[in-house]
């Protein structure tokens, strides 16, 4: 099992597959991108395999979620889908993706193997769309949420990050059109994760604003908190259920203690936490010939020093060298 000093066992693996992205989303990546991972740098198809299987036979992972920067862009995408499937126990296989390609993409990969799709969607105002991702692409991002849902990868999530004076007032309506469309909707607060280092605390639009917020038109009631497990969404029934919606407040509600997670970056480092200062390397051991033994011991190791929290609210937090798009979400 890859378990940490303060008792928590890791069963999800978020997987990198790419560190590239067809977005420019602001609370992300500055507009020109980034130096992209080259090439020899990345884990190979069958490399990633190789390394879930060793988490999943040996250590205990239940749940694989692949994540990018954007995954879809990873051309072998739906082959790794379908050798994770293969694998004994059979983990949960989900993506979190920004939606572009999906309309493609969402059957092949749902005969691939994979169960659920979490789509980022920020607003339906075509032009804050522009403002906030740099893209003009916002038709192909709800094309593929009706595509994935049509395809039974459901229930489609969907996860909107409010930024002040670009669509925090959007939250009822974002909210509306999940509903509408029997989508599952949880806002994200924003984290320090971008890659320009422009996060400011005052400018974050918390959890508890979001909730007051969508009171004004829903009557929100906390789920039973014995059901949120290590789920970090704070789930609300809409007027009296079955609809719900998700508040993760991640700055301001942490949710560490009940951490379940351990990331795969797409050039084979374990991180043991989104905003972790050290990684362990798997791929040099790998490629200098490794057992699977030795892996799943050096794997072990990375888990075993995590930290009990992520110290965002400590005074002397520093934001991790790598940026959201080289980690996943
Ligand atoms: N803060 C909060 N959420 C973020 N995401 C990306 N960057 C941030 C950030 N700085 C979200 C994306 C996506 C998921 C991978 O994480 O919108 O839904
Ligand atoms: Fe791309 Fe996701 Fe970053 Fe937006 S948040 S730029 S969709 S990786």
């Amino acid at each position: 099992m890859l378990s940490d000093s303060y008792g928590r066992v890791a069963t999800d693996l978020r997987v990198s597959l790419t560190d590239r992205c067809n977005l420019r989303c602001a609370y992300c990546m500055p507009a020109e991108g980034l130096d992209w991972l080259p090439k020899p740098e990345l884990l190979t198809d069958d490399e990633v395999v190789r390394l879930i299987r060793i988490g999943v036979e040996r250590l205990g992972i239940r749940e694989v979620r692949f994540t990018g920067g954007e995954p879809l862009l990873r051309r072998g995408l739906a082959a790794i889908v379908a050798e994770t499937a293969r694998l004994h126990p059979r983990p949960e296989l989900s993506i979190t993706t920004n939606g572009i390609g999906l309309a493609r993409l969402a059957g092949p990969l749902r005969e691939a193997g994979l169960d659920r799709v979490n789509v980022s969607l920020d607003t339906l105002r075509p032009e804050s769309f522009r403002r906030l991702t740099r893209r003009d692409r916002l038709d192909d991002v709800l094309a593929g949420m009706a595509a994935a849902a049509a395809a039974g990868l459901t229930p489609v999530k969907v996860n909107s990050v409010l930024m002040r004076g670009i669509n925090d007032g959007e939250a009822r309506d974002l909210l509306r059109f999940c509903l509408e469309r029997g989508y599952e909707l949880r806002f994200i607060e924003q984290m320090p994760l971008d890659a320009q280092h422009g996060w400011r605390r005052a400018n974050m639009v918390t959890a508890d604003e979001i909730g007051r917020e969508l009171e004004q038109e829903f009557a929100l009631k906390p789920e039973d908190p014995d059901a949120r497990g290590s789920a970090p969404a704070e789930a609300f029934l809409i007027d009296g259920g079955p609809a719900r919606v998700g508040v993760i407040g991640s700055v301001t509600r942490p949710f560490c203690g009940a951490c379940d997670r351990v990331r795969l970056t797409a050039d084979g480092q374990v991180r043991n936490c989104l905003f972790a200062r050290e990684e362990s390397d798997l791929r040099d051991a790998l490629r200098a010939g490794a057992s699977d033994d030795e892996l799943a011991a050096r794997w072990r190791r990375a888990v075993a020093g995590k930290l009990p929290g992520h110290g965002i609210n400590d005074p002397a937090f520093l934001q991790p060298d790598r940026p959201m798009s080289a980690i996943g979400g």
